[in-house]
């Protein structure tokens, strides 16, 4: 299987230049101008990339897709997801997994991997949570490290379902700085948003439009400042997930100037919805609940700027679908009871093409990096993905800047009944993207094959 990429415009997270790139055997193995017809193996697949940008396969590090959660269940598949994914230009997924207090973690861990296997097209990993910390388990997060699972995810939030008590949570961090493994984190005081839910349900106040005051940016700033003051101590690595407002970028940049290791990533949701839609009459807004709540307009310039300025390190998704008819509206009655998430991980390029490069937020190699390369590297996957290298697998997305439409329902891959992005302008789409050298999405529509990506191995990083 031999593919050329030919007269792209070559855009990584540091180089913008014109060749063309030659893949055989699943990698890349020349990047040359002008690479010539006769010096090609027979048969190989050739894509005119003229007028076109060629970035590195984008990577989501932060998706859920089997998620037992809120009473219900994620509506996605691996097969779902992996189209959606796909068709936005996403090549590598990382999964959150997100077993209960009850579980045992390995194998919770084979269970994640048993829905992956059959069913991805994208390649794909996992954040193994740590939702109970006992000796008795210690064990089997080393088993789930060795083989190849290098990074742990704790919440801070969801109090009695998912949140970590602080003896668990010091233990937890203190074994991933043992195992040289990065601890990702959602950030938000769990018994602070328990009191204010109560308060609010019980003052009647119980639609949507209550979700954002029970979590305020306080709370989330809070969580931050709790979680790297355990770094702080045990000089662990952390990366915030979901950060989403200006208090709680301060509170991780105050600690990244105290020394701690503390990197940030905020999602696509953030940076461009704002809490209006969640305020939305007669239980709309139920679509756009999720946890850290959409904020106040004034956050978003903070998050595009923490970008551009390379403060903030990546744009996630935090892809959490739950349909709005029979999920989202378990909630009618009480807004605690709604299922957290916002679908994005299709729109999620095209969005920060759209609103972050052409609107002049953002360059495009910065784009790169913030959707691509730094979570590559963050997660041990550099330059396997996240790079456009000679020995780089062949993920790739030839990008079609003039593309112009609209985002819609109709034309997403996700299991769900609605998009959160239903009717809005999009400048550009991805025309081709392969994993590994072969062809999965054709102009939006996928064309690849289901069960053919494959469980990225990492090592722990010992930064
Ligand atoms: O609202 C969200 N974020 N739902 C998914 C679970 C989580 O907290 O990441
Ligand atoms: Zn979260
Ligand atoms: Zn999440």
């Amino acid at each position: 299987m031999a593919l050329l990429i030919r007269g792209g415009r070559i855009v990584t997270a540091t180089d913008d230049y014109a060749a063309d790139i030659y893949c055989q055997d699943e990698t890349i193995t020349r990047i040359e101008r002008g690479i010539d017809p006769r010096s090609l193996a027979p048969g190989t697949e050739v894509v005119d990339a003229a007028g076109k940008y060629v970035f590195p396969g984008f990577v989501d590090p932060h998706v859920h897709i089997y998620l037992p959660f809120m009473g219900t269940y994620a509506a996605d598949d691996y097969a779902s997801a992996s189209k959606a994914a796909l068709a936005g230009g996403t090549t590598t997924l990382i999964e959150m997994i997100c077993p209960g207090p009850a579980d045992e973690p390995f194998e919770a861990f084979q269970l994640w991997r048993s829905k992956a296997e059959p069913l991805a097209a994208v390649d794909y990993t996992f954040h193994m949570s740590v939702v109970r910390f006992e000796e008795s388990v210690r064990d089997q997060f080393r088993r789930i490290v060795q083989a190849g699972v290098a990074s742990f995810k704790v919440f801070l939030a969801y109090k009695g379902a998912l949140n970590l008590s602080d003896e668990h949570l010091f233990a937890t961090l203190k074994l991933a700085k043992e195992l040289g493994v990065i601890v990702t984190a959602h950030c938000e005081n769990a018994d602070a948003i328990d009191a204010l839910q109560k308060a609010l349900l019980a003052a009647g106040k119980t639609g949507p439009e209550w979700h954002g005051p029970s979590r305020p940016p306080v709370v989330e700033a809070d969580g931050v400042h709790h979680l790297c003051t355990f770094a702080e101590l045990l000089g662990t690595h952390v990366y915030i997930v979901h950060t989403s407002c200006d208090a709680a970028v301060r509170e991780a940049l105050a600690a990244r100037y105290r020394g701690v290791n503390v990197w940030i990533e905020s999602v696509i949701p953030h940076f461009v919805l704002d809490e209006t839609y969640a305020e939305r009459p007669q239980f709309e807004g139920a679509r756009y609940v999720m946890s850290p709540p959409l904020r106040h307009a004034a956050n978003q310039e903070v998050l595009w700027n923490g970008v551009k300025s390379r403060a903030i390190s990546t744009i996630a998704t935090d892809h959490a679908p739950f349909r709005f008819r029979g999920q989202k509206d378990m909630g009618r009655d009480a807004f605690t009871k709604i299922p957290n998430g916002i679908p994005s991980i299709q729109e999620r390029v095209d969005l920060v093409h759209t609103r972050g490069v052409t609107a002049g937020r953002l360059s495009l190699q910065t784009m790169v990096d913030a959707c691509s390369t730094q979570a590559a590297r963050l997660f041990g996957l550099y330059p396997k993905k996240g790079a456009i290298q000679v020995g780089s697998d062949a993920d790739l997305v030839v990008y079609d800047p003039a593309f112009h439409g609209t985002f819609s329902k109709e034309c997403s891959y996700s299991n769900v009944d609605y998009n959160a992005y239903e009717g809005w302008e999009r400048t550009g789409r991805a025309s081709v993207v392969t994993v590994r050298g072969q062809v999965q999405v054709r102009d939006g529509e996928f064309v690849g094959t289901i069960g053919r990506g494959e469980f990225l191995k990492r090592e722990p990083t010992h930064f």
